[in-house]
Protein backbone atom coordinates (compact mmCIF):
# COMPACT_ATOMS: atom_id res chain seq x y z
CA UNK A 1 0.00 0.00 0.00
CA UNK A 2 2.51 2.51 0.87
CA UNK A 3 4.24 1.67 -2.70
CA UNK A 4 1.13 2.28 -4.02
CA UNK A 5 0.80 5.44 -2.38
CA UNK A 6 4.39 6.85 -3.31
CA UNK A 7 4.63 6.06 -6.87
CA UNK A 8 1.30 5.05 -8.63
CA UNK A 9 -1.02 7.94 -6.96
CA UNK A 10 0.29 11.49 -8.71
CA UNK A 11 3.20 13.26 -10.06
CA UNK A 12 3.75 15.10 -13.24
CA UNK A 13 5.40 12.00 -14.73
CA UNK A 14 8.03 13.94 -16.70
CA UNK A 15 10.29 11.41 -16.94
CA UNK A 16 8.14 8.89 -18.39
CA UNK A 17 7.84 11.58 -21.10
CA UNK A 18 11.06 12.01 -22.01
CA UNK A 19 11.57 8.34 -22.41
CA UNK A 20 8.62 8.31 -25.03
CA UNK A 21 10.39 10.57 -27.33
CA UNK A 22 13.48 9.37 -26.93
CA UNK A 23 11.56 5.75 -27.60
CA UNK A 24 10.28 6.94 -30.84
CA UNK A 25 13.92 8.38 -32.06
CA UNK A 26 15.68 5.67 -31.18
CA UNK A 27 12.97 2.74 -32.25
CA UNK A 28 11.73 1.17 -29.39
CA UNK A 29 8.42 -0.26 -28.81
CA UNK A 30 5.72 1.12 -26.90
CA UNK A 31 5.80 -1.85 -24.71
CA UNK A 32 9.05 -1.71 -23.62
CA UNK A 33 9.36 2.03 -23.55
CA UNK A 34 6.41 1.54 -20.92
CA UNK A 35 8.82 -0.57 -19.12
CA UNK A 36 11.59 1.94 -18.99
CA UNK A 37 9.14 4.62 -18.11
CA UNK A 38 7.57 2.49 -15.22
CA UNK A 39 11.43 1.31 -13.79
CA UNK A 40 12.01 5.02 -14.26
CA UNK A 41 9.49 6.29 -11.85
CA UNK A 42 10.20 3.50 -9.25
CA UNK A 43 13.54 4.90 -8.89
CA UNK A 44 12.08 8.40 -8.88
CA UNK A 45 9.39 7.78 -6.32
CA UNK A 46 11.78 5.83 -4.44
CA UNK A 47 14.47 9.26 -4.13
CA UNK A 48 10.92 11.05 -2.81
CA UNK A 49 9.80 8.83 -0.44
CA UNK A 50 13.42 8.91 1.89
CA UNK A 51 13.53 12.95 0.39
CA UNK A 52 11.15 13.59 2.28
CA UNK A 53 11.81 11.96 5.70
CA UNK A 54 12.64 13.74 8.64
CA UNK A 55 16.13 13.10 8.37
CA UNK A 56 16.81 14.09 4.97
CA UNK A 57 14.25 17.35 4.03
CA UNK A 58 11.50 16.65 6.47
CA UNK A 59 8.62 17.35 4.26
CA UNK A 60 4.93 16.41 5.24
CA UNK A 61 3.54 17.13 1.71
CA UNK A 62 4.35 15.16 -1.71
CA UNK A 63 2.03 15.64 -4.34
CA UNK A 64 -0.79 17.51 -2.69
CA UNK A 65 -1.05 14.63 -0.02
CA UNK A 66 0.32 13.80 3.70
CA UNK A 67 4.22 12.25 2.78
CA UNK A 68 4.53 8.68 3.05
CA UNK A 69 5.98 8.81 5.96
CA UNK A 70 3.45 10.81 7.53
CA UNK A 71 0.63 8.71 5.74
CA UNK A 72 1.93 5.57 6.98
CA UNK A 73 5.02 5.51 9.25
CA UNK A 74 8.90 6.26 9.15
CA UNK A 75 9.96 2.58 9.28
CA UNK A 76 7.10 1.95 6.39
CA UNK A 77 8.12 4.55 4.41
CA UNK A 78 12.13 3.17 4.51
CA UNK A 79 11.05 0.16 3.53
CA UNK A 80 8.50 1.47 0.43
CA UNK A 81 11.36 3.22 -0.71
CA UNK A 82 13.76 0.35 -0.77
CA UNK A 83 11.17 -2.26 -2.54
CA UNK A 84 10.48 0.38 -5.05
CA UNK A 85 14.03 0.70 -5.89
CA UNK A 86 13.95 -3.26 -6.01
CA UNK A 87 11.01 -3.10 -8.10
CA UNK A 88 12.67 -0.93 -10.93
CA UNK A 89 15.10 -3.67 -11.60
CA UNK A 90 13.17 -6.44 -11.21
CA UNK A 91 11.06 -4.48 -13.92
CA UNK A 92 13.98 -3.31 -16.09
CA UNK A 93 16.18 -7.54 -16.01
CA UNK A 94 12.62 -9.35 -16.34
CA UNK A 95 10.04 -7.56 -18.28
CA UNK A 96 11.99 -6.15 -21.44
CA UNK A 97 10.69 -8.02 -24.66
CA UNK A 98 14.06 -6.71 -26.05
CA UNK A 99 16.28 -9.64 -27.12
CA UNK A 100 19.85 -8.17 -26.92
CA UNK A 101 20.98 -9.60 -23.79
CA UNK A 102 24.29 -6.99 -24.28
CA UNK A 103 22.40 -4.09 -24.91
CA UNK A 104 20.29 -4.96 -21.65
CA UNK A 105 23.07 -5.32 -19.62
CA UNK A 106 24.83 -2.21 -20.54
CA UNK A 107 21.24 -0.59 -19.48
CA UNK A 108 20.87 -1.90 -16.17
CA UNK A 109 24.67 -1.10 -15.80
CA UNK A 110 24.06 2.53 -16.54
CA UNK A 111 21.13 2.66 -14.47
CA UNK A 112 22.70 1.23 -11.39
CA UNK A 113 25.46 4.23 -11.66
CA UNK A 114 23.16 6.86 -12.59
CA UNK A 115 21.22 6.46 -9.06
CA UNK A 116 24.32 5.45 -7.09
CA UNK A 117 27.30 6.48 -4.73
CA UNK A 118 28.73 8.52 -7.54
CA UNK A 119 24.78 9.55 -9.28
CA UNK A 120 21.46 10.19 -7.32
CA UNK A 121 22.71 9.02 -3.61
CA UNK A 122 26.05 11.58 -4.02
CA UNK A 123 24.41 14.12 -5.24
CA UNK A 124 21.84 13.77 -2.57
CA UNK A 125 24.23 13.15 0.36
CA UNK A 126 26.03 16.47 -1.12
CA UNK A 127 22.73 18.09 -0.58
CA UNK A 128 22.75 17.21 2.96
CA UNK A 129 26.00 18.49 3.56
CA UNK A 130 26.17 21.57 1.85
CA UNK A 131 23.27 22.72 4.33
CA UNK A 132 24.02 26.18 6.04
CA UNK A 133 27.31 25.99 4.37
CA UNK A 134 28.37 28.76 1.76
CA UNK A 135 29.25 26.74 -1.81
CA UNK A 136 30.56 27.68 -4.75
CA UNK A 137 28.64 27.61 -8.28
CA UNK A 138 30.51 24.72 -9.25
CA UNK A 139 29.91 22.54 -6.51
CA UNK A 140 26.19 23.04 -6.42
CA UNK A 141 25.95 22.42 -10.02
CA UNK A 142 27.10 19.06 -9.73
CA UNK A 143 25.26 18.36 -6.83
CA UNK A 144 22.64 19.64 -9.62
CA UNK A 145 23.71 17.11 -11.88
CA UNK A 146 24.22 14.33 -9.74
CA UNK A 147 20.77 14.38 -7.48
CA UNK A 148 18.40 14.98 -10.52
CA UNK A 149 20.56 15.45 -13.68
CA UNK A 150 21.26 11.71 -13.67
CA UNK A 151 17.66 10.09 -13.59
CA UNK A 152 17.11 12.29 -16.41
CA UNK A 153 20.26 11.22 -18.29
CA UNK A 154 19.36 7.96 -17.54
CA UNK A 155 15.82 9.07 -18.58
CA UNK A 156 16.52 9.83 -22.44
CA UNK A 157 19.89 7.89 -23.16
CA UNK A 158 17.73 4.54 -22.06
CA UNK A 159 16.02 3.67 -25.12
CA UNK A 160 19.22 4.83 -26.98
CA UNK A 161 21.46 2.51 -24.61
CA UNK A 162 18.39 -0.49 -25.52
CA UNK A 163 18.48 -0.24 -29.59
CA UNK A 164 22.18 -0.33 -29.47
CA UNK A 165 22.62 3.14 -30.94
CA UNK A 166 25.73 4.68 -31.98
CA UNK A 167 28.66 6.75 -29.95
CA UNK A 168 27.28 9.75 -31.23
CA UNK A 169 23.49 9.58 -30.51
CA UNK A 170 23.94 8.33 -27.51
CA UNK A 171 26.78 11.48 -26.46
CA UNK A 172 23.39 13.62 -27.56
CA UNK A 173 20.92 11.91 -25.03
CA UNK A 174 23.30 11.61 -21.95
CA UNK A 175 23.67 15.89 -22.58
CA UNK A 176 20.12 16.21 -23.29
CA UNK A 177 19.22 14.68 -20.44
CA UNK A 178 21.40 16.10 -18.10
CA UNK A 179 20.69 19.51 -19.26
CA UNK A 180 17.14 18.94 -18.84
CA UNK A 181 17.88 17.63 -15.53
CA UNK A 182 19.60 20.83 -14.35
CA UNK A 183 16.98 23.19 -16.19
CA UNK A 184 14.25 21.11 -14.13
CA UNK A 185 15.64 21.58 -10.97
CA UNK A 186 16.51 25.00 -11.05
CA UNK A 187 13.09 25.62 -11.67
CA UNK A 188 12.45 23.45 -8.97
CA UNK A 189 14.45 25.58 -6.41
CA UNK A 190 11.98 29.02 -8.08
CA UNK A 191 8.88 27.02 -7.72
CA UNK A 192 10.12 26.20 -3.83
CA UNK A 193 10.51 30.43 -4.18
CA UNK A 194 7.87 31.27 -5.78
CA UNK A 195 4.95 28.90 -5.61
CA UNK A 196 2.12 27.55 -3.23
CA UNK A 197 1.05 24.42 -1.84
CA UNK A 198 -1.79 24.02 -3.93
CA UNK A 199 0.33 24.40 -6.80
CA UNK A 200 3.25 22.24 -6.42
CA UNK A 201 1.81 19.86 -3.56
CA UNK A 202 4.43 20.55 -1.37
CA UNK A 203 5.13 23.29 1.46
CA UNK A 204 7.06 26.10 -0.30
CA UNK A 205 9.66 28.11 1.20
CA UNK A 206 11.19 24.89 2.41
CA UNK A 207 15.05 25.61 0.57
CA UNK A 208 14.89 28.92 2.88
CA UNK A 209 13.64 27.26 5.82
CA UNK A 210 16.35 24.15 6.18
CA UNK A 211 19.27 26.22 4.79
CA UNK A 212 19.68 24.60 1.36
CA UNK A 213 22.52 25.87 -0.99
CA UNK A 214 20.87 26.45 -4.12
CA UNK A 215 22.15 28.11 -7.29
CA UNK A 216 19.74 30.69 -6.91
CA UNK A 217 20.76 31.31 -2.79
CA UNK A 218 24.27 31.25 -4.31
CA UNK A 219 23.43 34.10 -7.81
CA UNK A 220 20.61 35.25 -7.61
CA UNK A 221 17.39 34.45 -9.64
CA UNK A 222 18.35 36.56 -12.30
CA UNK A 223 21.65 35.40 -12.81
CA UNK A 224 20.37 31.62 -12.64
CA UNK A 225 17.69 32.35 -15.14
CA UNK A 226 20.40 33.71 -17.94
CA UNK A 227 22.60 30.69 -16.97
CA UNK A 228 19.91 28.48 -18.30
CA UNK A 229 19.51 30.45 -21.06
CA UNK A 230 22.78 30.49 -21.83
CA UNK A 231 23.37 26.76 -21.46
CA UNK A 232 20.63 26.27 -23.72
CA UNK A 233 21.75 27.81 -26.45
CA UNK A 234 24.95 26.73 -26.66
CA UNK A 235 23.42 22.99 -26.77
CA UNK A 236 20.95 23.90 -29.37
CA UNK A 237 24.12 25.56 -31.12
CA UNK A 238 26.61 22.47 -30.56
CA UNK A 239 23.64 20.00 -31.44
CA UNK A 240 21.33 22.15 -34.46
CA UNK A 241 21.96 19.34 -36.72
CA UNK A 242 20.46 16.65 -34.63
CA UNK A 243 17.73 19.22 -33.15
CA UNK A 244 16.35 20.54 -36.48
CA UNK A 245 15.28 16.90 -37.01
CA UNK A 246 13.77 16.47 -33.62
CA UNK A 247 12.26 20.15 -32.92
CA UNK A 248 10.06 19.02 -30.12
CA UNK A 249 13.33 17.94 -27.54
CA UNK A 250 14.05 22.32 -27.99
CA UNK A 251 10.64 22.95 -26.69
CA UNK A 252 10.81 20.81 -24.25
CA UNK A 253 13.71 22.32 -22.64
CA UNK A 254 12.44 25.68 -23.22
CA UNK A 255 8.84 24.27 -21.22
CA UNK A 256 11.04 22.53 -18.68
CA UNK A 257 12.60 26.24 -17.71
CA UNK A 258 8.95 27.71 -17.75
CA UNK A 259 6.77 25.65 -15.73
CA UNK A 260 4.73 26.60 -12.95
CA UNK A 261 3.99 23.30 -11.59
C1 LIG B 1 10.70 16.40 -7.79
O1 LIG B 1 10.50 15.79 -9.03
C2 LIG B 1 12.10 16.17 -7.34
C3 LIG B 1 13.11 16.84 -8.15
C4 LIG B 1 14.03 16.17 -8.76
C5 LIG B 1 13.15 18.28 -8.26
P1 LIG B 1 9.13 15.98 -9.84
O2 LIG B 1 8.72 17.41 -9.83
O3 LIG B 1 9.29 15.33 -11.18
O4 LIG B 1 8.09 15.14 -8.96
P2 LIG B 1 6.66 14.55 -9.35
O5 LIG B 1 6.89 13.15 -9.79
O6 LIG B 1 6.03 15.38 -10.42
O7 LIG B 1 5.89 14.61 -8.06
C1 LIG C 1 15.17 16.30 -4.89
O1 LIG C 1 15.53 17.60 -4.72
C2 LIG C 1 16.11 15.43 -5.60
C3 LIG C 1 15.75 14.02 -5.43
C4 LIG C 1 14.65 13.58 -4.86
C5 LIG C 1 16.67 13.05 -5.89
P1 LIG C 1 14.54 18.43 -3.78
O2 LIG C 1 14.68 18.03 -2.37
O3 LIG C 1 14.66 19.86 -4.13
O4 LIG C 1 13.11 17.91 -4.32
P2 LIG C 1 11.71 18.36 -3.71
O5 LIG C 1 11.65 19.85 -3.82
O6 LIG C 1 11.67 17.87 -2.29
O7 LIG C 1 10.70 17.68 -4.60
MG1 LIG D 1 16.17 17.17 -1.18
MG1 LIG E 1 13.11 17.72 -0.91
MG1 LIG F 1 12.98 21.24 -4.24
Amino acid sequence: KAMYYASVNGGKRIRPLLIKEASKIAKISNFDSFILAASTECIHSYSLIHDDLPSMDNDDFRRGKPSTHKKFNEALAILAGDALHDLAFTLISGNLRNKNPKSQIKLINFLSQCIGHRGLALGQSFDLEFENKKQSKNKILDMYLKKTGKLFEFSFCAPFILSNANKSKIKFAKEFGLLFGLIFQISDDVLDEEGTLKKIGKTPGKDKKKGKSTLISNLGKQNVIELCSRELKDFETKYSNFLSKNSLLIELLKFCLNRVN
